[in-house]
């Protein structure tokens, strides 16, 4: 039996109802735009990832919301008895399953995953992972994949639907889920699904230079950065090696002897000016991370030409690690990682330094971080003349030995890691 258009058009569903209807179609589309291109973007799609996971749980509350509207609010009745009435009831029945089955598996794929990969829902909220054995991975796996193909069928039956009550059935079925009787409404709402379809297309555009290429970080004027926990990491960088700059010139002017004096032969001082880098890579499987830090200061007493005589400390404040993504930088920062808040600070010192070409050296020294201090070699060259040098260097640490990357979150990332630096170094003794 169909009731005369006047009927249906005097019910529809609540505001709320409305409201949610439209927000959860256009973010699913969205979601499976995105989910389907996951895969392809790899390892690197870490802000993609996080993206996805992120809405997708947002879709989980708001059709939990949704559905406890629908139990709670009246409705209107179904218009339509028969097989057609059975075939809308079933097709709504499978899309409440489908809006919280898909973000379900989704959540259970993540938490039996081999690596546990963090998840904070829109840089925020972090997501426990369930409770699940890891065996059933594979399973989860497909039927999240399952649930969204399903998905987009029952979708496809919906839509057929309601086109089918709107221009054969002429019954108004339509304006029952708009909050006016109007066409253009009407278009407006439906235009919003194929729009979460392309917005979430456009999603899987590369974006690795910004979250993954590490910047001059001390570098002056500081680049625009991201604010992480209400500090901007290069302004407040530049602000610290500013000072730091300054307090060594200060020691500097302070410290020099006379020239006459018998203290010229100790070896001259250098200042570390602003402007330099110090960043790592680290391989993870075919790919690479990469990540800087931010605030950096040292002593380096050294006369080039005299290098047994050096004497260089660099002390690194681990909590500026920054790897431009905010979950890859706070997995760093934590216990499996770096443990900065238990470690705040890693020194490098050396020992020995000695010369390795024209140009070139080897500092012979130690790492000290998170509680293990290990020898450790480094390489760097000077370029220049006089009282103001390029120092350009590196090393590999095996971060094992520093306990660095410990748990499963770590699994698949290679042992060494490279540091490299380049700064600007200057003496206020003539050389
Ligand atoms: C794309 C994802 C979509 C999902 C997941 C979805 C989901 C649903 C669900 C679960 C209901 C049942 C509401 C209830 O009785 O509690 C419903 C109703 C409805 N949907 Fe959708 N919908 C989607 C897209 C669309 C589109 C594109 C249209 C229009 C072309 C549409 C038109 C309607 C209409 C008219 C109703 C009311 C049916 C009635 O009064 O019996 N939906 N939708
Ligand atoms: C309504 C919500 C969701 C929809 C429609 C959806 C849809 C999809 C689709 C279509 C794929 C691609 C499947 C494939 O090709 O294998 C996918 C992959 C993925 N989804 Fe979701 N998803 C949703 C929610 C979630 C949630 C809440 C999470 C985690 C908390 C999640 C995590 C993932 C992951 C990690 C992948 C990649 C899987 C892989 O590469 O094996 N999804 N999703």
């Amino acid at each position: 039996m169909v009731p005369n258009t006047k009927t249906a058009r005097a019910m529809r569903y609540s505001l709320a109802a409305i409201f949610l209807h439209w927000l959860i179609a256009a973010a699913l589309l969205f979601q499976i735009a995105l989910g389907l291109g996951l895969e392809d973007l790899g390892a690197k799609a870490f802000a993609q990832y996080q993206l996805h996971k992120s809405v997708g749980m947002a879709i989980l509350l708001l059709s939990l919301l949704r559905f406890g509207l629908r139990l709670a609010l009246p409705r209107p009745p179904s218009l339509e008895s028969g097989f057609p009435g059975f075939l809308a009831s079933s097709v709504h029945a499978g899309l409440y399953v489908f809006m919280i089955g898909a973000p379900l598996t989704g959540w259970m794929l993540v938490s039996t995953a081999e690596i546990k990969v963090p998840t904070l829902i829109f840089g925020t909220v972090p997501l426990p992972h369930l409770p699940l054995p890891d065996g059933l991975h594979a399973v989860f796996s497909g039927a999240h994949e399952v649930a969204a193909f399903l998905g987009l069928a029952l979708i496809a039956l919906h839509i057929a639907g309601a086109l089918r009550h709107h221009w054969l059935l002429r019954d108004g079925l339509l304006y029952r889920m708009t909050p006016v009787r109007s066409w253009l409404v009407a278009a407006l709402l439906i235009v919003l699904v194929p729009a979460g379809w392309a917005a979430g297309r456009a999603m899987l555009t590369p974006q690795e230079s910004a979250p993954v290429s590490p910047r001059p970080l001390m570098s002056n004027p500081a680049p625009a950065q991201p604010v992480e926990n209400g500090v901007a990491p290069a302004a407040e960088a530049e602000a610290e090696t500013g000072t730091d700059a300054a307090t060594q010139a200060e020691a500097t002017a302070e410290e020099q002897p006379e020239e006459a004096s018998p203290e010229a032969v100790l070896p001259p001082r250098w200042t570390i000016l602003p402007g330099g880098r110090l960043d790592f890579t680290a391989s993870y499987r075919a790919d690479s991370y990469k990540g800087a830090f931010s605030r950096w200061s040292g002593t380096i007493v050294m006369d080039p030409d005299r290098p047994e005589t050096a004497d260089i400390r660099i002390e690194i404040d681990m909590m500026s690690a920054n790897m431009g993504d905010a979950t890859q930088t706070s997995m760093l920062l934590g216990e499996d990682f770096f443990a900065a808040s238990q470690f705040a600070t890693a020194v490098f010192r050396t020992s020995k330094v000695r010369k390795t070409g024209p140009d070139g050296f080897q500092a012979d020294g130690t790492v000290s971080m998170k509680g293990v201090t290990a020898a450790q070699t480094l390489r760097f060259a000077l370029s220049g003349t006089g009282a103001r040098r390029h120092v350009t260097g590196s090393a590999t640490i095996d971060r094992n030995r520093f306990d660095v990357g410990t748990g499963t979150s770590a699994q698949g990332i290679a042992p060494s890691v490279t540091v490299n630096f380049a700064f600007d170094a200057s003496t206020s003794r003539a050389q």
